[in-house]
């Protein structure tokens, strides 16, 4: 168990909000993270630090959200209360095994990075808090869903990571890596899966003589109806509103019966467990 956060540091974390974040790596997902903590107000832009590898992309970030700019790494870990771990993958080890020393026992750390483990990022960061945090791409819109992973119990830290990242969609907690890869397949790939399953409505209502922004509009529509109402009558089970659908020899009947003839559910759960894999060999290479 690490030590808890010091009442200090929590009160100023929590209560008054003042914690200063700073993001290693100003690409997309933390430009599109420091969107969401300005526009909700989580934060103030001032206490939002940023470096970034090539100067081009963090000049633009600081002059767009009017963030604090750090010409390195080390300035910023020594500056901020929660550094976030916002490069890919493959970049990770050559940014922080240098500046490992740097870290102190009360920051905390949030890789954002696909495939390196809590484990691989204790065994870096030993001195620290650390956080493994999936966002979807729909955070983007405010509708992503974010699981993290903690090295820690601490309920002051769980506080901090729901303010923080609640402006972007469905915030969840999982217990351990095995939930954070079955999260990472359903909600992160499964945001491509979904479109990989629009493309094929698409197709096939063009197929029917559709102009392809309309059977785009029509597919678009439908999933996104579809979701709506089932996440608006959550008193009901995703059986109930199916059967709500289909009624006995109709249409909706004739395609499920298909659809299910063709063992489209095993052929969706092989290639969740395909993704799995690659997740597992990914954090093997990483
Ligand atoms: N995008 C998503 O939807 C998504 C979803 C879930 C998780 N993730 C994870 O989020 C992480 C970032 O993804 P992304 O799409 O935002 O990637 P990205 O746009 O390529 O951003 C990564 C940034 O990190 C910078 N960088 C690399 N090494 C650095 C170093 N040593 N010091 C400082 N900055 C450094 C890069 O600088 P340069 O300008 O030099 O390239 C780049 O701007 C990845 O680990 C990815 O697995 C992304």
């Amino acid at each position: 168990m690490k030590p808890q956060l010091s009442p200090r540091l929590a009160w100023e974390l929590k209560l008054a909000l003042r914690y200063k974040i700073g993001f290693i790596g100003t690409g997309n997902l933390a430009q599109a993270m420091i969107k969401g903590l300005i526009e909700n107000k989580v934060v103030e832009p001032t206490q939002i630090y940023g470096c970034n590898r090539s100067p081009g992309k963090l000049q633009k970030t600081v002059e767009t959200f009017r963030i604090n700019s750090c010409s390195n790494a080390e300035d910023l870990i020594e500056t901020c209360d929660i550094v976030v771990l916002a490069m890919k993958p493959q970049d990770l080890p050559g940014a922080i095994d240098p500046l490992a020393a740097s870290f102190n026992e009360n920051q905390i750390v949030i890789s954002l990075a696909a495939g390196i483990t809590l484990r691989m990022l204790e065994k870096k960061l030993s001195q620290t808090r650390i956080i493994r945090l999936m966002p979807n791409t729909p955070s983007l819109i405010s509708r992503g869903v974010i699981g993290y992973v903690a090295n820690d119990d601490d309920s002051s830290l769980e506080a901090i990571i729901e303010d923080m990242f609640n402006p972007l969609g469905y915030v969840l907690k999982v217990e351990d890596e095995d939930q954070f890869e079955a999260l990472t397949v359903s909600c992160s790939s499964g945001t491509g899966f979904v479109f990989e399953l629009m493309m094929y409505w698409q197709d096939w209502i063009e197929e029917r003589g559709f102009p392809p922004d309309v059977a785009r509009k029509m597919t678009v529509e439908t999933f996104l109806g579809a979701s709506l109402l089932a996440s608006q009558s959550n008193q009901s089970s995703l059986e109930d509103l199916l059967a709500k659908v289909t009624s006995k020899k109709g249409i909706t009947a004739a395609g499920l019966q298909s659809m299910r003839e063709l063992e489209i559910e095993r052929a969706l759960r092989y290639s969740f467990e395909k993704a799995a894999l690659r997740n597992q060999e990914l954090a093997k290479d990483t």
